[in-house]
């Protein structure tokens, strides 16, 4: 099959909520209707015996979460559909922004009950930072909800995109009838059903059709009148603004019954993009380019923690990627190849031959994989946008065993390079100071230096507001302003001089102070950054 025939059956994209909107129960059902599992409940035990085999995991375990990411890809009508799947506990948000870069569009999933929450928000942030397509599926309709209208309103006004129903459901919670698929013209009538695959469609061309009437009784004026204002309201469907990332479809349904999960899935083929030219800081990779290039997105530990090799995910972007070739390590500037690259079928992990761009795979890495680290065939060029978002929290890692210094410093160096944490170093004295998103990141960090590296540590707390990438046209105002805060600067992995903003006002001030320095609080900037 010829490469650009092999792309266009890809679609790699990521599911995104809010904690308990239902993220797990749709990709579960998704898998489901791929025939990637064979029941219900697959997903969520995989998850408990993978935390049951680890002591790593075992942290996860008590607290009922699942840090890490993986991959499932499952075949569905002869498109091979990659689902990135991202952990949904929000002190691991920075692992899901990092995941979003890797994929082509995403589908949010939204609680009827609660509507838009503090998490859907930010990851549509990200979504809207790079214009990534994305279909809303309302989910829990079998449960007593907001009015729907009220729902679009709240994703239109707080998350920043159009958006363009394609069913609409009937009643709500106890009342919940199923949807009218606006698109196909036909009602989908729901039957709580958690474990089967449910369809039963009757198709409905003219709404004026008494069969309406003979099923939905009063409701069917109710679903007239719905429909009439919707085809009123909201333009035509418009799959080019969609691919732009400007208007989002809408779905209603219940993943957990099975329910308006399949219509979501036919649509999902149909409309979402298969993998486009990606930016590079030399020029825009198309996919279909003969060469192979990729990012490495997410690093995961061995769960065994007797062996420090990890797994690296790389995105592939174009070209071939083939076992046994050599491929060229940008940032290492070294040629390696790989004889045991894995991709994730479903649950399944098996040895790949071959794989396109879309694909995932996992490499396996003793060590030298960092990050954003880009794969070639030897141009020297590095994809754009693996941000790094200032943390949220700041501690400062203290070494409680002067005798395990070198073990601490390798380990604090694997674990930021795997993107636990992000690590700033300041002067004098090397001092190591952790940002995260959450606090549940340090006891990981402490956790894993004891375990994996013999190292004890403990964190003294900073107060620090923000961290901030700077960039200027000046250099000799950001040289003073850097001798002149010397106590509130830092470096990051990339050696890049860091303002740690004690506070919102200080940080203020200095935007006042220095005009000339632009202060980020995301590394989106990185390649103008000025290096130190
Ligand atoms: P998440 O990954 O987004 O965090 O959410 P998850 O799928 O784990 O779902 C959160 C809870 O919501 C689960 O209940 C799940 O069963 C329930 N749920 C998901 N979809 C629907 C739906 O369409 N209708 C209803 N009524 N509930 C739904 P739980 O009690 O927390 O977990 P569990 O014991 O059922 O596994």
């Amino acid at each position: 099959m010829s490469l650009a025939r092999e792309i266009s059956k890809r679609r790699t994209f990521g599911i995104i909520s809010h904690p308990d909107a239902g993220k797990t129960t749709l990709t579960e059902k998704l898998l489901l209707f791929g025939g990637a599992i064979q029941s219900a409940g697959a997903v969520k035990s995989n998850k408990i015996k993978k935390t049951a085999t680890s002591d790593f995991m075992e942290i996860e375990k008590q607290r009922g979460i699942s840090v890490a990411t993986s991959v499932m890809a499952f075949n569905y009508k002869n498109v091979k559909i990659n689902i990135l799947d991202t952990p949904g506990h929000k002190d691991f948000a920075e692992d899901t922004y990092r995941t979003l870069t890797a994929v082509d569009s995403v589908i949010l999933v939204i609680d009827c009950a609660n509507g838009v929450e503090a998490q859907t928000k930010k990851l549509m942030e990200v979504c809207r930072m790079r214009n990534t397509p994305v279909i809303v599926f309302i989910n829990k309709m079998d449960r007593e909800g907001r009015d729907p209208y009220d729902l679009l309103d709240e994703i239109e006004n707080t998350l920043n995109i159009k958006v363009r129903p394609l069913s609409w459901p009937i009643g709500i919670g106890s009342s919940f009838k199923g949807v009218y698929n606006i698109y196909e013209k036909n009602l989908n009538l729901f039957d709580s059903n958690k474990t089967k695959v449910q369809r039963n469609i009757v198709s409905i061309k003219d709404l004026n059709d008494p069969t309406l009437d003979d099923i939905l009784g009063i409701s069917a004026d109710k679903l007239r009148e719905d429909l009439e204002l919707i085809e009123g309201v909201y333009d035509e469907f418009d799959v080019e603004k969609y691919k732009l990332g400007e208007l989002a479809p809408i779905f209603f349904g219940s993943a957990l019954n099975n329910f308006g999960v399949q219509e979501l899935l036919d649509t999902f083929i149909t409309i979402a993009p298969f993998p486009r030219g990606r930016e590079t800081n030399l020029r825009l990779v198309e996919p279909t380019e003969n060469k192979l290039s990729g990012f490495v997105f997410k690093i995961h530990a061995n769960l065994d923690p007797n062996h420090r090799d990890r797994i690296a995910f790389l995105r592939i972007c174009s070209g071939k990627f083939e076992r046994n070739k050599f491929y060229y390590h940008v940032r290492n500037e070294k040629k390696i190849k790989f004889s045991n690259p894995t991709s994730f079928m479903a649950q399944d992990k098996s040895v790949i031959d071959e794989a396109f761009p879309g694909d995932v795979i996992g490499l396996y890495d003793t060590g030298i994989f960092k990050i954003g680290d880009t794969l070639t065939e030897g141009e020297k060029m590095e994809f754009k946008g693996i941000p790094s978002f200032s943390p949220e929290i700041f501690k400062e890692l203290i070494n409680k065993d002067p005798m395990k210094t070198k073990q601490l410093e390798k380990g604090i160096q694997q674990l930021t390079d795997e993107g636990v944490a992000q690590l700033f170093i300041q002067q004098p004295g090397n001092r190591k100071i952790v940002g995260t998103v959450g606090e549940l990141q340090f006891e990981v960090i402490q956790y894993r230096l004891l375990h994996e590296y013999a190292a004890s540590a403990e964190f003294q707390p900073k107060a620090l507001y923000k961290a901030c990438w700077m960039t200027t046209n000046d250099e000799t105002k950001l040289e003073n302003f850097i001798a002149r805060k010397a106590q509130n600067i830092a470096k990051d992995k990339d050696n890049n001089y860091v303002f740690l903003a004690p506070t919102k006002f200080l940080l203020e001030s200095a935007e006042k102070d220095y005009p000339e320095i632009t202060f980020h609080t995301t590394s989106e900037f990185k390649r103008t950054l000025v290096e130190g």
